[in-house]
């Protein structure tokens, strides 16, 4: 059994009239939380990047709101974060690393994904922002044939047999949540951790290794090809769309939860069998099968020991969140903003 939930009533902040700020705001769980939090109210949403993967394209249907600031800032930059996070109320923090770009540059990756948290808590502590909502990962659970069944918040971190990007990521938002309790301990710090799976949907991009299944398999169909699964394709995903998260962090925002780390997982797990023929047939190519393949020994791959589950209960008690979208509504909202981005 779980400790019950923490909660202050000065956690809990109110979206509509409030001054928020999303840190890495210029992507994909970024953009959507903007728009979410201007959806509810929200009186001003500074978005705070540095463009080194976010773009000003994922962004382009905010500028016009007279609430949204854009700040060009680098969380490695302690005095960008303090101006910028003067008279908020509330702050989401994603900028990050993950297993990929860890993989190319993992330097600067440990350097953002660590010291980066540990800037944007001090920028918080010294202007008094009520509430930090840091994005975490499933990948806390590591990788490799020690993960499988249903994966819970007390489930341990598993490194054996995962390729080191994949445990430099998972390890490094590890301690990005050591670092928020330690705020909390130290300085009464209010915050929520939510620990995302693999998200997909509107502003997709290319940097996340599992949804890549998604992009390179509707990439393939458009092109008239097989789309590829490696192996026998019954591999474990578990996908939450982006919508759904962005509801969660505006939620875990409001609620006056503290001090707690929460899965926050789409409605059920897929087979990359499954998610490859589904992404097929919505892209009206059914006829086109997946072709097995080998896995490929230079390129990264988050594997698991068999199929597994994360859990979200947590987050219904914690914050009142549950997922709403499935997998193929979803699936059919990004392949369709695709199809527009594209022309
Ligand atoms: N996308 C996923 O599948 C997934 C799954 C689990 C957890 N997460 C976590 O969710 C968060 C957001 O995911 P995303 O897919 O939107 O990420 P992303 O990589 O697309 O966006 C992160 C944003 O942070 C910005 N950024 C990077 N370094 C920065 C720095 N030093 N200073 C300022 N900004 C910087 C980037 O320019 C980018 O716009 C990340 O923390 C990620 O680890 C994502």
């Amino acid at each position: 059994m779980s400790a019950p939930v923490k909660r202050s009533p000065k956690a809990a902040q109110t979206i509509e009239g409030g001054r928020f700020m999303v840190v890495g705001g210029a992507s994909l769980v970024g953009s959507a939380t903007c728009e979410e939090l201007l959806a509810k109210g929200a009186a001003e949403v500074r978005l705070f990047d540095n463009f080194s993967f976010g773009s000003g394209e994922a962004i382009a249907h905010l500028k016009d709101d007279k609430r949204v600031t854009v700040v060009q800032g680098d969380i490695l930059k302690l005095h960008q974060l303090l101006a910028a996070t003067e008279g908020l109320d509330g702050l989401v923090h994603l900028a990050a690393f993950m297993t990929l770009s860890m993989d190319r540059d993992p330097w600067a990756g440990i350097d953002v994904n660590m010291r980066g948290v540990q800037n944007v808590l001090e920028a918080c502590r010294a202007n008094k922002v009520a509430k930090v909502v840091f994005a975490s990962s499933n990948a806390v659970y590591g990788y490799g044939p020690g993960v499988k069944g249903d994966l819970v918040e007390e489930t341990p971190f598993h490194s054996v047999g995962a390729p080191p990007a994949a445990i430099l990521y998972g390890a490094s938002k590890i301690v990005g949540e050591q670092l928020c309790r330690d705020a909390h301990r130290r300085h009464g710090q209010d915050y929520v951790i939510l620990r995302y799976s693999t998200v997909y949907g509107e502003r997709q991009h290319y940097r996340a290794a599992n949804a890549l299944y998604i992009v390179e398999t509707h990439d393939a169909v458009k092109r008239g090809e097989r789309p590829v699964v490696i192996g026998d394709g019954s591999e474990t995903k578990h996908f939450v769309y982006v919508g759904d998260l962005a509801r969660a962090n505006r939620m875990a925002l409001e609620s006056d939860a503290t001090d707690v780390a929460i899965n926050t997982s789409g409605p059920e797990p897929v087979t990359t069998l499954e998610l490859v023929t589904m992404v097929a047939e919505i892209s009206g190519r059914p006829d086109l099968t997946a072709e097995k393949r080998e896995p490929d020994p230079t390129k990264v791959r988050l594997t698991s020991g068999g199929a597994f589950r994360i859990d979200h209960a947590a987050a219904k008690d914690a914050i009142g969140w549950q997922p709403e979208v499935g997998m193929r509504e979803g699936l059919a909202r990004l392949l369709a903003w695709r199809d527009r981005a594209a022309g």
